[in-house]
């Protein structure tokens, strides 16, 4: 039996450890975190963060190899393999503000494991962190008065939310990175055979210990790259009318290419992309490498350029005012089957629609509380309503946020008879049938594809 501890009861941590406590019934499994609230709630029917899946895995493994504490310092002392999945938001202060990753909860996470720990202890560094953290890490564990030996072994995260437990069970990679050294591949060995309970083994990638820190930089970098180049297409397509979702196919299915991950729409969110690109300029600029941060720079730049584009488009196509216009947006979580809005498009695009006074109706079947917090200090009419029925009734625009399967199968025909005329609808996730759309009446603008306006 191991005893692994987590500190950080977030997106990352609480999945990652439901699972491993779900495929290793043996090890007994304590996930802390500083926020007590999120604790109570981990232990509650209610837990912090909606996930498929989620709910019922906690229900079989909690409190039989799976707790949740408020107890750091006891988790510390207790175990023998500490993972750590605190919070590296962007720093928006001081040195790199706007673009550093903030590594005050890491620093204090490690002081706290060095003051408590009384054995020696394998640390795996869960959250995304720059290169070199490990080594940071490293200088902070040789403080311990004890002697007792730390390794620090780097495993990123790879889920994506809202098909976090799948990513988890079956996941494409798992990478650990450790030194080169005899001891530190021992501890790697450790986490390997835990992974292997439910991993093939050829999906274990082994590697040092800076490529991994640094693989998982790159992999979102690639991924939210992709997002940008079929946005940058999209612009195009609306130009000379092609269409980017025909375009998209063709180009995915060059097996070079791949299908995957080129749906164009109103630009990336999600708490990792934007931070994790901006964390790698900062890099590159650290090791002066100017034309490599520009490069990954430009990404982030197109991200911004959609979401306003979007808007524009709005704007122009309703006769250039949106003054007292209701306007309601179908979903604000950053993608479907989440409840996370971190940096979702739509809290940008509720802000420019509030600037131009337009009357914003947000829906959501599981953001809406986190809709409400985020846009709490924002001035202007803003309604959460749960029933997009009711939400889009006497609206004049709809415009989707979130591609969520419900507004797949709304009966449009009832929608479009409550809302005012000319009725518009913006679908910045190109999941609707535009034609019927426009049969039905209404104004349909999609993402990269012509307008259509009613027959
Ligand atoms: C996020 C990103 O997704 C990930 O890529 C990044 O590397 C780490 O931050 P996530 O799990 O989504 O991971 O973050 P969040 O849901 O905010 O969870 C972090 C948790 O750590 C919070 O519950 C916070 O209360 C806790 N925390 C933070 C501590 O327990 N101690 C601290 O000192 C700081
Ligand atoms: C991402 C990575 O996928 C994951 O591997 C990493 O561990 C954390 O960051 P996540 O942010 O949870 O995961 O979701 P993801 O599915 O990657 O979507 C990110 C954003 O890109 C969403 O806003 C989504 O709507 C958008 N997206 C995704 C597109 O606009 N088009 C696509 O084709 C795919």
């Amino acid at each position: 039996m191991k005893r692994i501890l987590c500190i950080g009861a977030g997106y990352v941590g609480g999945p990652s450890m439901v699972v491993i406590a779900e495929k290793c019934p043996h090890h007994r499994i304590t996930v802390v975190d500083c926020n007590p609230d999120k604790i109570a709630q981990w232990r509650s029917d209610s837990l912090p963060i909606y996930e498929p899946g989620l709910d019922e895995a906690v229900k079989r493994v909690r409190d039989r190899n799976l707790f949740f504490s408020i107890d750091v310092e006891k988790g510390i002392k207790e175990s023998e393999i500490i993972f750590v999945s605190v919070n590296t938001p962007t720093k928006n202060f001081g040195v790199g503000s706007g673009q550093a990753a903030d590594l005050q909860y890491w620093e204090k996470t490690a002081r706290q494991i060095v003051e408590n720990a009384e054995s020696p202890k394998i640390i795996v560094e869960k959250s995304t962190v720059p290169v070199k953290t490990a080594q940071a890490m490293e200088e902070i564990l040789k403080m311990n008065q004890n002697g007792k030996k730390m390794h620090v072994i780097s495993n990123p995260e790879f889920l994506a939310e809202g098909t976090a437990m799948n990513d988890l069970e079956h996941p494409d990679r798992v990478l650990i990175g450790s030194h080169e050294s005899e001891e530190a591949i021992r501890a790697r060995q450790e986490l390997v055979d835990i992974y292997a309970h439910w991993v093939p083994r050829e999906r274990i990638l082994t590697s040092n210990i800076w490529s991994s820190e640094l693989a998982k930089l790159a992999s979102n970098a690639f991924l939210a790259q992709r997002i940008s180049s079929i946005n940058s297409f999209s612009a195009l397509c609306e130009k000379t009318g092609a269409d980017v979702t025909e375009v998209a196919r063709a180009v995915g299915m060059d097996s070079r290419i791949g299908a995957r991950f080129l749906a164009a729409g109103i630009g990336f969110g999600g708490s990792c992309f934007k931070k994790d690109i901006l964390n790698l300029v900062y890099l590159c600029h650290h090791y002066g490498l100017p034309d490599v941060a520009r490069y990954w720079e430009e990404v982030v730049r197109i991200n911004e350029f959609q979401k306003e584009r979007f808007v524009l488009n709005m704007i122009q196509s309703m006769f250039n005012t949106l003054s007292g216009k209701r306007i309601c947006l179908f979903g604000f979580a950053f993608k479907a089957n989440t409840g996370d809005t971190r940096e979702s498009p739509a809290i940008s695009i509720a802000r420019r629609l509030l600037e131009e006074n337009a009357h914003v109706v947000i829906t959501d079947p599981k953001a809406l509380k986190n809709a409400r917090d985020d846009l709490a200090e924002i001035k202007g009419a803003i309604d959460f309503v749960e029933d997009p029925y009711a939400a889009a009734c006497g609206c004049d625009a709809i415009a989707v946020m979130t591609e969520w399967e419900i507004y797949r199968n709304l009966d449009y025909e009832e929608v479009f008879s409550s809302m005012r005329k000319p009725a518009y609808l913006f679908d910045g996730r190109n999941i609707l049938d535009h034609r019927e759309l426009q049969e039905i009446g209404y104004s349909v603008y999609p993402i990269g594809k012509p307008p259509m306006v009613p027959l």
